[in-house]
């Protein structure tokens, strides 16, 4: 599964591509605000930390609009995604976008109906919202499920983003699913490599270690 980061803060950005685990970045145009950032700039800052996928969103509702939007994005950097809402002008983008040779991450996606629609309009990846989609009363994890049985039962190419991800857990389930993708914020990706476990090994480790009054180097 690849590992998004999901955040336009290029401090967090640069700390998690200096593990070698980060597969590229999802902004929008709320993370774009809450960063205080010029969208253009900090989008090329972004894509010249991280070689893969960097998705920017378009605002535009229609369909010239967004080609409009996207035609001034795709310019930034070769490895920009642009982003689309899920709706009929969005999937229209999609389509002439994909058709192009660009990347499409068609977002906002809270149905499995919505995702096949997607994947018909060529979609790069989908993004279901989970987080968003448990705060509304409905499992976010049965929509990925339901997501992963469709695209397979038709072969589609369309790599399933899980988004909106709140904790741990959302990742190890998206694993166990088969997500192809998972983006998650700073503080959920950090979360991943913490055990209790560990912290109290490596304690033991080192205060045994000390007692043999050896050093390595
Ligand atoms: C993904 O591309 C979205 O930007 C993001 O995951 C939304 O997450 P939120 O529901 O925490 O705002």
């Amino acid at each position: 599964m690849k590992f998004f980061v999901d955040t336009a803060e290029i401090d967090d950005i640069r700390e998690l591509a200096s593990t070698g685990l980060l597969d590229g970045v999802t902004t929008n145009p709320s993370l774009i605000h809450k960063s205080g950032r010029d969208f253009m700039e900090v989008t090329k800052e972004i894509c010249s930390i991280v070689d893969g996928p960097v998705s920017a969103e378009v605002v535009a509702l229609d369909h010239e609009t967004m080609m409009k939007e996207a035609e001034v994005l795709r310019k930034i950097a070769d490895n920009v995604c642009i982003k689309v809402p899920l709706t009929i002008d969005g999937l229209k983008t999609c389509r002439a976008l994909t058709d192009d040779g660009t990347m499409v991450n068609v977002t906002l996606c809270f149905s499995a109906n919505q995702a096949l629609l997607a994947a018909k309009a060529g979609a790069t990846f989908i993004s279901p919202f989970v987080g968003r989609h448990d705060d509304n009363g409905f499992d976010g994890m049965d929509l990925i499920r339901d997501i992963r049985l469709i695209y397979d039962n038709y072969l589609f190419d369309t790599e399933i983003l899980v988004a909106s991800v709140r904790h741990t857990n959302h990742v190890l389930e998206s694993a166990k699913i088969g997500a192809d993708v998972m983006t998650a914020p700073p503080k959920v990706i950090h979360a991943l490599f913490k055990h209790v476990l560990t912290d109290k090994g490596i304690d033991g480790f080192l205060k045994d270690w000390k007692a043999t009054g050896q050093s390595i180097i």
